[in-house]
């Protein structure tokens, strides 16, 4: 035979040996949601028409696929440009989390379930949120980030689960992890740990790595009951937990194979060094068929029942003859299958038990099964129930019985099981007899169909609660009550750090700003002179709105504040404080108008003219009334435009203040009305001062003049720029306008002090003669000695003139 006609031949074997779907077109190959079950869709007639491609999904489209995406950071001051994220890969019915770790205040992920439609799977609909905010730092310590750089890994394909080094990695890493003391777990670590359980699932069993797994469980079993209850809100513990059964039940063949039975085991138990880094002491007793992995709070044994014929495991809280013991403190003795249920139930100090008797072994046996497996949990931490009400509730260890290849986990005979009553030890004030008895968790709630408990007058002073089961899965004594469970769904589990720098330049511009409101105050009662003049106030009028404005901002009206009021459903006080923002505000304003105003009839119209009597008086009275039309028409008109909204509150930047046609008509208005009329007025202003000072006015009143004029424009960049910036960094225009309108609106006080204190050579040399008047003295007889000399050169050189 010729080598090509080899070649031929073998290609064509192959080709018959392939399954159909090779020859499939890529596309139009069906594959089941398992991956296991492959099929082309050409294939009718095996599939009656409508019926032929339920639970079958196109192979090319197992998952949804990563995607781009883009959210806010709750911050203190809304200043951030939304954040470019992605949502990671995930399996058809998994709930993905984000690339950048994303969380709420209780330590939720925000998630989006990836679904199956038309046989594909595809990303569920986003219009239906609200806008998505995280933290972008918050106080606590907590492993989030670690196991989201992992998470990433695994699913990028960056860590390989393949093969076994890399899945060994994996684990190790995922346990180092976990046993980080100094942390706290969220919510979005166990749905990310349920998910990379799964990950695991879809690859190759290996032994090696099992210990890690009872490590994680057991931190995750260990950690606060919110956090747990809060998770299962996404279904995160149960997926947990059958994760972490199923690895365990795919196993036994290689812990506990039939060859090793009888065989010298050269290594039976985890030395101290392994159980202080993994937290699990493992067994090896595989001579006898068993192999163990045991913790606190949750243990493992694989039975073999060929080896030695134990087909069971009972635990106990004492140590006694012939009780194993474990340093995680308790006792445990293997059952034999020949052992006498009613003797067992009479021992001393008996947790829990379960074991298969001969003839349910026997029978059993004869449909193929080989392997056993016993999870003790501690405590119900992982079957956790998301209805708040509850009829019942475990109040025992819980047992959980496996035996891989028995068809639908149906039991030939009923298999036995005993729990300890701990209503005993810890009586429970709601406990009821009816509704008390064994039930099995079937991945949502407690149930005790194909359970049954024996008999009893009073299950609830029973010691030992004696049960019998049709089918297996993880059973607990449950004691039957009302047991209501408080909503944690706003429960906080994490605190933000707020962004800091802002909060920094708000707290020092505000105190800064009051200081020198009070030193303008102080020089105005301290020295009449001043006092008296009109400018100084006008001067007086403007702190003053400004000292409103800055209280009310930073002390009463702030985000704290507002949730409280929103969420007590104070909306009077919320409409209160948002208008007295408003009108504060607006006040500021009128009083820019005022000064504007004033300047106008001093140096355009009336010049030299007397001004009215009172004056200022009646200046104030407009400045402080005219105000109090806007705001108490938002207020009267649309009190719920100063009602935040709920976007606004959790992105922290709610406050009570109008919003909507309220803003535009009762803030935005008015401000742009007096911030144009102003322009126009200063323009005017200055264009004919400048066509008069060249006509010569006296020296002294140009100064004058130009000190007024540098005042406006001061005042008028120094309000007006401020709103300019407030406008800007509304608009999302970028962080700097935030740091900016934060410097300016914050500082404004401080300004004003400079500029009419500080930099006032009157005021100056006032405060120089309050606090040191000797050195002020001096200056004077100084001056006056120059002056003199002055004089009497000048007298000298014009006499010597003459
Ligand atoms: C693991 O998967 C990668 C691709 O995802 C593949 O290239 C590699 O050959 C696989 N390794 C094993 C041992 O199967
Ligand atoms: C078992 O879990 C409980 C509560 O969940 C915890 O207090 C305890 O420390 C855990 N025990 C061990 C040994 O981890
Ligand atoms: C939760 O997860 C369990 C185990 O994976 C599954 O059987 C159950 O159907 C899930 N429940 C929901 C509501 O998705």
């Amino acid at each position: 035979m010729n080598f090509d006609l080899c070649v031929k031949l073998f290609f064509f074997a192959l080709a018959l040996a392939s399954p159909v779907y090779a020859k499939c077109p890529k596309e139009r190959q069906l594959c089941s949601q398992s991956g296991e079950y492959k099929h082309c869709e050409e294939e009718d007639e095996r599939y009656p028409a409508g019926t032929k491609k339920t639970n079958l999904i196109y192979c090319d489209s197992m998952f949804c696929e990563p995607e781009g995406f883009q959210h806010d950071y709750i911050t203190r001051n809304h200043d951030q440009t939304p954040h470019q994220n992605k949502w990671k890969r995930a399996k058809i019915g998994e709930r993905a989390t984000l690339h950048d770790v994303c969380l709420l205040r209780n330590g939720m992920p925000v998630t989006r379930e990836c679904k199956l439609k038309d046989y594909r799977a595809e990303w569920e609909a986003t219009d239906q949120w609200d806008p998505v905010v995280c933290l972008r730092r918050f106080r606590e310590q907590t492993i989030s980030e670690d196991l989201n750089t992992l998470h990433d890994e695994v699913l990028e394909g960056r860590r390989r689960t393949n093969d076994t080094q890399g899945r060994r990695e994996m684990t190790g890493l995922m346990r180092t992890i976990f046993r980080q003391r100094d942390r706290s777990l969220l919510p979005v670590d166990v749905h990310m740990t349920g998910q990379m359980f799964g990950a695991l699932m879809q690859q190759d069993k290996d032994a090696a790595v099992i210990v890690d797994l009872v490590s994680v469980c057991k931190e995750i079993m260990s950690c606060d009951s919110q956090v747990l209850r809060l998770s299962a809100q996404l279904n995160a513990t149960n997926t947990l937990l059958n994760q972490f059964e199923n690895y365990m039940d795919a196993l036994p063949q290689q812990l506990v194979p039939k060859e090793q039975c009888g065989k010298v085991v050269v290594k039976p138990m985890s030395d101290e060094a392994e159980t202080a880094t993994t937290g699990v002491e493992t067994y090896n007793l595989s001579d006898i068929g068993i192999q163990a992995l045991i913790t606190g709070n949750i243990s493992v044994f694989f039975a073999n029942p060929e080896c030695d014929f134990i087909t069971g495991i009972a635990i106990f809280s004492a140590s006694a003859e012939n009780r194993r013991a474990s340093p995680s403190g308790f006792w445990y003795r293997f059952l034999r299958f020949s052992e006498d249920l009613d003797k067992i139930k009479r021992e001393s100090d008996l947790e829990t038990a379960a074991f298969l008797p001969e003839s349910l072994w026997k029978d059993v046996k004869g449909k193929g099964v080989t392997y056993l497996i016993f999870k003790i949990y501690a405590h119900d931490a992982l079957f956790v129930e998301t209805s708040l009400q509850r009829s019942r509730r475990p109040r025992s260890k819980v047992i959980s019985i496996s035996i891989p290849g028995l068809e639908n986990n149906i039991l030939p005979q009923p298999l036995p099981f005993l729990l300890r009553n701990e209503n005993l030890r810890d009586p429970d004030a709601n406990a009821l007899t009816s509704g008390s008895g064994c039930g099995f968790w079937n991945y949502q709630t407690w149930s005790n169909e194909g359970v049954t408990t024996s008999n009893s007058s009073n299950l609830l002073k029973d010691l030992i609660i004696e049960c019998h089961t049709d089918h297996l899965t993880q059973f607990a004594f449950l004691v039957g009550g009302s047991y209501r469970t408080n909503d944690l769904g706003e429960e906080v589990l994490i605190t933000p750090i707020n962004e800091k720098v802002l909060d920094i330049i708000s707290i020092v511009g505000c105190s800064l700003s009051l200081l020198g409101i009070l030193g303008i105050f102080l020089t105005a009662a301290i020295f009449k002179s001043w006092r008296s003049q009109a400018s100084t106030k006008v001067l007086l009028h403007l702190c003053l709105a400004m000292c409103l404005q800055m209280v009310l901002f930073v002390f009463l009206n702030t985000d704290d504040v507002s949730e409280k009021l929103v969420t007590n459903g104070d909306t009077v006080r919320c409409v209160a404080l948002g208008a007295a923002l408003q009108y504060s505000i607006l006040v500021l304003f009128s009083w820019m108008l005022i000064i504007a105003f004033l300047q106008f009839q001093r140096y355009v119209t009336v010049i030299g003219i007397e001004r009215p009597p009172r004056y200022i008086l009646k200046a104030a009275i407009v400045a402080w009334a005219l105000p109090l039309v806007p705001t108490l028409l938002v207020a009267l008109i649309d009190p719920d435009s100063y009602i935040p909204t709920k976007a606004q509150l959790s992105t922290d930047t709610g406050i009570c203040y109008p919003s909507g046609y309220g803003l535009i008509f009762g803030v935005v208005l008015p401000v742009s009305m007096i911030t144009v009329s102003n322009l126009v007025i200063f323009v005017y202003v200055f264009y004919s001062i400048s066509h008069s000072l060249s006509q010569s006015i006296h020296k002294s009143e140009k100064k004058m003049v130009i000190k007024q004029i540098r005042l406006s424009i001061m005042l008028f960049f120094l309000l007006g720029l401020t709103w300019i910036f407030g406008i800007f960094a509304f608009m999302q225009a970028g962080v700097a306008f935030s740091y900016l309108f934060c410097i300016t609106a914050t500082m404004q006080g401080f300004v004003m002090f400079v500029y009419f204190v500080l930099l006032d050579s009157a005021n100056r040399r006032l405060w120089v003669g309050l606090i040191c008047p000797t050195k002020m003295k001096m200056d004077v007889q100084k001056r006056t000695a120059e002056l003199q000399s002055m004089t009497t050169s000048s007298t000298n050189y014009t006499s010597r003139s003459h």
